[in-house]
């Protein structure tokens, strides 16, 4: 007779977003005129650049021709995608990497979850408090996380890295021990950065202690400060410490297109047992390659017009940032984030919990966000506005938050 896996009945209730959806749903059924605004989920607005859809065009054409049509890809993705991210996003920035320590995937989502499998059950993780819940519930999916305490809003065996107000929203290093340490900068849900100063003692720690460091930089192409690292392998030592996870979805709106990709360096090893070989093994059992029109997508982002186009979808989205960061201080609000990261977070005001002041925003300005408390409990008190809507929403939504 099967048995299923109990960890997952484990996971507390329903996801965050469903929650939000749920409750939006309710009150347009009850206010059916509502002209509703969502700041809330970290999806993007603005359409594929054109450079990008005239190569998925073309591909398309290319798969429809005998000559040219293409099946399975290479297992670690097409080599001119990755010859275009090493020079782009790496050796720019005087980062060197052998191509095949590059593994094109679907998505930073799957990558983050799924790299959890060539780690030992018996690793101990130490994540962010608030953080992106994929790496929480990926690692209590495996069994890794121990019990759920609904009290305590946290697991029993998973480190928490308080980010507050008093630690600029990035944590400090844990006096309890990990194994396997979750960074992601610039962080969502916060929106805080670190500099390559703080980055390095990370790195350092990391190797101090034997630990492995899973760098989540989704949200690499809003950094806009000069000391804020674009990868963690500018840090000396960090491939010998450090995975590294990057996506197309923040940086050329690919969030339905899908596309990410992961770096597992060489020297990264237990012993004489190389992560990147494991990484290799998994990725090619369990994944059949991002497709061929989606990877030509990929690079065209990084052609001179695709760069172009592009930039200014992000410093479309960091203008929204500024105008939703400047207008809540105008306001009254304490907000940070939105320098380097589309994501403004903000303290509620009056004490508020979280999902009171949703409620508020939803009721009395028709607006909705995320309540920080959804992403850990140091999140409790906190709210998180997202820069992904349009100009006019953006706008529209501030002045009615600033009549509230
Ligand atoms: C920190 C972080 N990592 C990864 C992802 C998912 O990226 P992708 O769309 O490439 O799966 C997100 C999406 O919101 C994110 O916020």
């Amino acid at each position: 007779m099967f048995k299923i896996n109990e960890n997952y009945l484990k996971l507390p209730g329903s996801y965050l977003f469903s929650t939000i959806a749920k409750k939006q749903r309710e009150y347009k059924s009850i206010h059916k005129d509502a002209n509703l605004i969502s700041l809330g989920i970290g999806d993007v607005t603005l359409p594929l650049a054109d450079a990008v859809t005239k190569a998925m065009h073309k591909a398309v054409d290319e798969m429809s021709d005998q000559s040219t049509f293409k099946g399975y890809a290479p297992e670690l993705g097409y080599e001119f995608l990755r010859k275009a991210i090493l020079e782009n996003d790496f050796k720019n920035r005087g980062v060197d990497l052998d191509l095949d320590e590059i593994f094109i995937s679907d998505g930073a989502k799957s990558d983050s979850g799924n790299i959890g499998d060539i780690f030992s059950i018996d690793n101990k993780i130490a994540v962010c408090d608030p953080v992106y819940p994929v790496y929480v519930d990926t690692n209590a999916m495996s069994g890794r996380c121990g019990d759920y305490l609904a009290d305590l809003e946290r697991w029993s065996n998973v480190i928490y890295m308080p980010c507050t107000k008093e630690t600029n929203f990035a944590p400090e290093l844990p006096k309890e021990e990990p194994d396997i340490i979750y960074l992601c900068f610039p962080n969502n849900p916060t929106g805080a950065t670190i500099n390559k100063d703080e980055l390095q003692k990370w790195v350092d720690y990391a190797l101090k202690v034997g630990a492995c460091i899973i760098y989540d930089a989704a949200y690499e192409a809003y950094i806009s400060e000069e000391d804020v690292p674009h990868s963690i392998y500018e840090c000396e030592g960090a491939k010998a410490c450090a995975i590294e996870i990057r996506s197309f979805s923040k940086n050329a709106g690919f969030t339905g297109t899908r596309l990410g990709y992961t770096i597992v360096p060489k020297e990264l090893k237990k012993g004489d047992v190389s992560l990147r070989d494991l990484w290799a093994r998994r990725h090619g059992t369990k994944f059949n390659g991002a497709p061929y029109i989606i990877q030509k997508a990929g690079e065209a982002v990084y052609s001179k017009e695709g760069k172009e186009e592009t930039k200014k979808q992000v410093a479309y989205y960091m203008e929204n940032a500024r105008i939703i960061r400047e207008e809540l201080k105008s306001a009254g609000y304490n907000c940070s984030g939105g320098i380097n990261a589309p994501y403004i977070w903000l303290e509620t005001p009056n004490g508020m919990t979280s999902w009171e002041f949703f409620d508020l925003l939803l009721e009395k300005a028709n607006v909705v966000g995320t309540p920080g408390s959804g992403f850990g409990p140091s999140g409790e008190g906190y709210f998180r506005l997202t820069a992904f809507g349009s100009r006019e929403n953006t706008i529209e939504a501030l002045n009615r938050i600033k009549k509230i």
